[in-house]
């Protein structure tokens, strides 16, 4: 039916952007709508087409980090599946040992996977003994906790991988949730950070998924919700500090608790990282507050110009529910990581204070505490902590580089 001319013209079509909100060297895009996954070639003002060969070559360059604890083992062998066989793969797992060894599940996974797939990939845990040391020995102690081990954490967990993406000098990292039912989805996602990387023009950019619908059953009837209860309400805050900047009223932030997201290895070398459920409100905080204001000490960065796309995907997101207590913990870090920037005025800090008190995550004003922050890993050796890590580790399934 199609010759292999056509087969190349295959593109994914994509809304162009409509709008965007600039503040200093941060330009923020409007949400661009996936319209076709796979389509012929149809380049409007109004449509971007990225085309397969162009989604393949970003593809090479991008390795995937999937933060992994205590999920259904059947849904991380799913997300495994998933991802585009020219991505490498690295999973940083905080998973049990206890009663059960989740881990030991989890690394019995990894090692069919491989033995199946030929899919590059490696496995650690955060809580290995030989993680911390290799933290040490590059003078990175501000990870570790009390007792010398890797703090808890999802962050925790993504500067892990992104440390061993620096040591294989990828140009691009994206960030998987293992908790995802649908392998398809995620496959997108992927392909997602792809055509936002293609359309970056700037080494230090950001692209930021933001789910057409979640799933969820209301009365015994499927429910397509649109808005996550905290993400609308994270949204809101941070449009409204973005607002106090400009001066301009504006609710182009639609991606405040974007868990699937991904950058340039530019980009997230040099950004701080926010822990808790605050990591994604804080990239957009972090970027406003090192960049809007021209007081940055990355030069090349502001000169660069950061660029935030945001991407609406075609797929629903059907992900594991946690509870209440879960949507509250994410309210409270997310509003928090609002209410102590720098940016953040009187005006703001009183309607948080509010917001937080109506849907009772909070009585007084003292119970905000600030969320810890990781510090770049810009001055990291990659290579050194590799070595070390691979010394002392006794957890590291490594079917990345020597193939074993
Ligand atoms: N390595 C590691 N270490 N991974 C972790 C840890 C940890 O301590 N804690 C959680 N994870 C993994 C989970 O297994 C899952 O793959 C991912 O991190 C996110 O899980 P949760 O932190 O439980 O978040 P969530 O699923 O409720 O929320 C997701 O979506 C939010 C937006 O809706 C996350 O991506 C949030 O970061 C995001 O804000």
């Amino acid at each position: 039916m199609f010759d292999d001319d056509d087969l190349r013209c295959f593109s994914m079509l994509i809304e162009a952007p409509r709008n965007a909100e600039i503040l200093g060297s941060v330009k923020i895009y409007d949400v661009q709508k996936v319209l076709k996954l796979e389509s012929s070639e149809l380049e409007t003002p109004l449509l971007r087409c990225i085309t397969n060969e162009e989604i393949e070559e970003v593809l090479e360059r991008l390795v995937v980090i999937i933060p992994v604890k205590n999920e259904k083992i059947n849904l991380l062998d799913g997300v495994l599946r998933a991802i585009p066989q020219k991505c490498k793969i690295i999973v940083v797992s905080n998973s049990s040992r206890m009663k059960q060894d989740l881990f030991k599940m989890e690394e019995d996974v990894v090692r069919r996977f491989y033995r199946v797939t030929k899919h590059p990939i490696m496995l650690i845990h955060q809580k290995d003994p030989g993680m911390a040391i290799s933290y040490k020995e590059v003078g990175f102690s501000s990870i570790l906790d009390g007792d010398g081990l890797v703090r808890d954490g999802k962050a925790e967990g993504m500067v892990t991988g992104l440390l061993i993406a620096k040591y294989l000098k990828k140009d691009f990292v994206g960030f998987i949730d293992a908790d995802n039912y649908f392998p398809g989805a995620v496959n997108e996602y992927v392909r997602d950070y792809a055509a936002g990387l293609c359309m970056s023009k700037s080494p230090y950019a950001m692209i930021r998924l933001h789910w057409k619908h979640k799933p969820k059953i209301v009365k015994r009837k499927l429910y397509f919700k649109k808005w996550g209860r905290v993400s609308e309400i994270t949204n809101r805050y941070l449009n409204l500090l973005l607002a106090n900047q400009t001066g301009f009223e504006t609710d182009i932030i639609k991606t405040g608790n974007a868990g699937e997201h991904a950058m340039t290895m530019k980009l997230a070398s040099i950004m701080n990282f926010s822990t808790g459920y605050s990591i994604e409100p804080y990239q957009l905080i972090y970027l406003l507050e090192e960049f809007g204001r021209g007081e940055t000490e990355y030069a090349e960065a502001a000169n660069a110009g950061i660029e935030v796309f945001q991407i609406e995907t075609l797929n629903p997101h059907l992900h594991e529910e946690k509870g209440e207590k879960h949507v509250k913990g994410m309210m409270m870090d997310s509003l928090s990581t609002i209410f102590h920037s720098r940016l953040t005025n009187k005006y703001l800090k009183t309607r948080i204070i509010e917001e937080l008190k109506s849907n009772k995550v909070v009585e007084s004003d003292k119970e905000i505490k600030k969320n810890l922050i990781i510090p770049s890993i810009k001055d990291i050796d990659g290579k050194k902590f590799m070595k070390k890590l691979e010394e002392s580790s006794d957890t590291f399934v490594n079917f990345l580089w020597n193939g074993n």
